[in-house]
């Protein structure tokens, strides 16, 4: 099993960071602990991580302003990814954010909070149901970010929330080098999305890899970690990287022991008869 993938025409490892957690409750104002949030990406980065995962709407800005604070200026091989098409209310609420100008805004407040000249990969993330992927057309903003790409501001291109259609339609528009959708060990809806993606060489990033807000509960789980001596969160991110080798993970903590915790998962060998076990699982 490889740790590395291609992301764009870049090589990431295969574990990498997510930095919603960064920001404040409900991904609203700053964190609670900003010292700890700083401490938390700058040891990411020293542990070797060079795939962070953000977003302007996170605080907003609030986190790309942590990251730029507590990595700029960033190392060569460190990739930051970013997502535009929500912005947020004064409440906290995401709404849409589709336009022509408000896409090229969130470009731009992406470049300025983040410290950048130009974004590596830029997903645009389907708003049309907020909550899981809906089909719809996407080519208007798409066309924009595509534009935008040819500006020079972007330099490759992804889509978040998305169904298999979209994702075709999107590649006749331009280049897609990853697909961010919500999945893990116990919602796998993307199952055949995932292996047609490995086919093409196309990663893909799941979101909520260790359950998102609420993270995983299951007696499985439990189990099959205290048989390994591993933490059930470990095995949930051990079971993705053998899930298929295009899975690149982001799983997102505000705290330095997770985040090792995290790391070492990498190093897990899941047994056959624990990946039997942990298949019965999926919702
Ligand atoms: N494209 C999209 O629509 C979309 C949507 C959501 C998220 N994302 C991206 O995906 C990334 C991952 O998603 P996520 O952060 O929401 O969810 P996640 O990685 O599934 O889980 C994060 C939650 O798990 C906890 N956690 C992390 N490591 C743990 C450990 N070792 N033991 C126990 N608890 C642990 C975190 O709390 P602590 O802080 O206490 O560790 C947090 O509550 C995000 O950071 C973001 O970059 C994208």
């Amino acid at each position: 099993m490889s740790n590395s993938y291609k992301l764009g025409d870049r090589t990431v490892k295969r574990l990498g960071y997510g930095a919603m957690q960064l920001a404040g409750p409900g991904v609203f104002g700053p964190p609670k602990d900003h010292a700890a949030a700083l401490a938390v990406l700058r040891e990411a980065v020293a542990s070797g991580i060079d795939h962070i995962d953000t977003s302007d709407f996170y605080g907003p800005h609030v986190t790309n302003q942590i990251i730029r604070e507590a990595l700029h200026p960033y190392p060569d091989d460190l990739v930051i990814v970013t997502k535009i098409s929500a912005r947020r209310g004064a409440d906290g609420s995401w709404i849409p954010a589709f336009s022509r100008q408000e896409l090229t805004q969130a470009v731009h407040d992406n470049l300025r909070n983040l410290g950048l000249d130009v974004l590596e990969v830029v997903n645009l993330r389907s708003m049309l149901n907020p909550h899981h992927p809906v089909e719809g057309s996407l080519e208007a903003p798409l066309t924009v970010l595509a534009d935008l790409q040819r500006q020079g501001l972007v330099r490759h291109i992804g889509l978040s929330n998305v169904t298999p259609t979209q994702i075709a339609d999107g590649r006749r528009i331009c280049n897609i080098v990853c697909v961010q959708n919500l999945y893990n060990i116990s919602h796998r809806a993307d199952d055949a999305l995932i292996d047609d993606l490995a086919h093409d060489g196309i990663p893909y990033v799941p979101y909520f890899p260790l359950g998102g807000f609420t993270p995983l509960q299951s007696t499985t789980l439990s189990a099959v970690a205290a048989r390994l001596d591993a933490t059930p969160m470990q095995v949930a991110l051990a079971w993705l990287l053998h899930r298929a080798p295009n899975i690149l993970l982001i799983p997102g903590t505000s705290s330095v022991v997770h985040l090792r915790e995290n790391l070492a998962a990498a190093d897990l060998a899941l047994p056959e008869d624990a990946l039997r076990e942990l298949e019965g699982i999926a919702a």
